[in-house]
């Protein structure tokens, strides 16, 4: 049996012994970088409120633009240092100031930067660790930015901003808003939102090159390029007078056809056309991003969404009755404000799918267009266009057309690869009837070959247009 008062007198001493160890080690000095921060202030950092804005983790390149923008303004300098100490990244800004003052854990060390794409081909370095104290006329704040995930969750550009108490820091990330916005990277340059799923990372955003297609290398019956030109450059180009009369900007496109009729091909000359929009591609299930890039639009208009394949979203119904994502994407377009130059162009080969929600929600949608097979003139037109019919006599061509219909518009330009190559195998200097003639057995042969298969009878369409 153990006796009580023995195992108390015990513990006393046992406890008595520790606290003289503690005392015995002096305490550690606050480190150079809880000091430095402490001369930039003016006062211990420790008692100093933090505010705090996190952005997306794409976004860092417009926070350090909106940063360098800042920082260039008149009665304004800067210091950046970097932090050393293993775990910073899971201590916030108060942590890692009471934790370089009371146990010495983190100190100055160089500034951490990370590459960013910030166009096609272009790339710039950005702060992904770094606390800058800057000096604005008499008021003093340490900021940090960093490219971190250690709130939980996805991987996100965060802003701490100690000093000038909260209204300080309120004051300093209002002007780091309106500086993204005034210096967006995104402004004018097309761009898509793709589902991510690399873990985690800088996130969804790609940049593009403008696509270039003539409006006389779009081939659609007469009149309907003209019509959704109207809709989508015309309104553009007339806001002004639109806006004054009272009359909306937000507008809706949707182009519906067969496979390979060239609904993208028109999106892309469309987008070529627009040379100073912002363009936005969200493809099948990258509608997801709507809201993301409504959000864009909004702050950079001249905007242009376009929505390709809607029907794969509106194929995911949850029940046969809703379908969130297709409403998320009718909302999300609601949501954005009449008076704001954003077009929103949406392609499907699957109207029927699409229509009801649409239907539903009338006003969204200004124009409905097919984008049918081609007919007679539109397969003549098509043959010249892909450099068949350069070198066949008038008869040659009228029995192609005859022979071609209800082909689409990507047949075309697999008919000019296949005779081409038949003749440059056959040593044959110039394309002739022969070779074209052909290229048409051989792709009736694949067409029959996928028919009986059960796969979809046009060619393939040419993949992957925007990158
Ligand atoms: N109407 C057309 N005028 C000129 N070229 C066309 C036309 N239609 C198709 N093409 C050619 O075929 C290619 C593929 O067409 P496109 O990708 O535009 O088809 P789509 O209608 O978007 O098909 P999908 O429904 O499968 O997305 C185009 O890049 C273009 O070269
Ligand atoms: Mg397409």
């Amino acid at each position: 049996m153990i006796d009580e008062p023995e195992v108390r007198a015990f513990a006393e001493q046992f406890r008595a012994f520790l606290k003289a160890i503690e005392e015995s080690v002096p305490a550690p000095e606050p480190t150079r970088l809880h000091q430095r921060v402490t001369d930039h202030l003016g006062g211990d950092p420790t008692e100093q409120p933090v505010t705090t804005e996190g952005f997306a983790a794409y976004d860092l390149a417009n926070v350090q633009a909106a940063m360098d923008a800042y920082l260039a303004g008149d009665g304004v300098s800067v210091d950046l240092i970097g932090l050393v100490g293993s775990g910073r990244d899971h201590h916030n800004l108060a942590d890692l100031m009471n934790n370089a003052r009371k146990q010495a854990q983190f100190d100055i060390g160089t500034v951490d930067y990370t590459t960013v794409t910030v166009g096609v081909g272009r790339e710039r370095a950005c702060v992904s660790f770094g606390l800058y104290l800057i000096s604005d006329g008499d008021k003093r704040l340490a900021v940090l930015m960093r490219l971190s995930n250690y709130r939980g969750g996805a991987l996100e550009t965060l802003i701490e901003v100690m000093g000038g108490g909260a209204e300080g820091g309120q004051t300093f990330l209002h002007r780091i808003r309106e500086e993204i916005i005034r210096h967006h990277i995104c402004r004018g340059q097309v761009l898509s939102f793709e589902p991510w799923e690399y873990g985690a990372g800088m996130g969804p955003l790609r940049f593009h090159e403008r696509p270039s297609v003539e409006a006389a290398d779009v081939v659609l019956p007469a009149g309907t390029l003209e019509a959704v030109h109207r809709q989508i450059l015309g309104v553009a180009e007339h806001r002004e007078r639109l806006l004054a009369a009272g009359h909306h900007l937000k507008r809706g496109v949707v182009l519906y056809g067969p496979p390979g009729t060239g609904k993208t091909h028109t999106v892309r000359h469309l987008i070529g056309a627009q040379r100073e929009a912002t363009v936005i591609v969200l493809t099948g299930l990258g509608v997801q991003y709507i809201r993301e890039a409504c959000n864009l639009a909004r702050v950079l208009p001249p905007a242009l969404i376009v929505l390709e394949d809607v029907d794969l979203v509106a194929e995911e119904r949850t029940t046969s009755y809703s379908n969130p994502l297709l409403f998320q994407l009718l909302n999300e377009m609601d949501g954005v404000a009449g008076d704001a130059d954003i077009a929103f162009l949406l392609t499907t080969n699957r109207l029927d799918l699409v229509e009801p929600a649409l239907a539903q929600r009338p006003g969204r949608v200004d124009l409905v267009v097919e984008v049918p097979l081609p007919d007679a003139p539109g397969r003549r037109r098509l043959l010249s266009l892909y450099g068949v019919s350069a070198h066949l006599e008038a008869d040659e061509v009228e029995s192609v057309v005859t022979k071609t219909e209800g082909t689409t518009g990507s047949f075309f330009a697999e008919l000019s690869r296949r005779a081409e190559l038949l003749a440059a195998t056959a040593g044959d200097a110039l394309v002739g009837m022969k070779h074209v003639t052909a290229a048409l057995d051989e792709l009736a042969r694949s067409r029959e070959a996928a028919a009986s298969s059960g796969r979809p009878q046009s060619p393939p369409a040419a993949s992957t247009p925007y990158v």
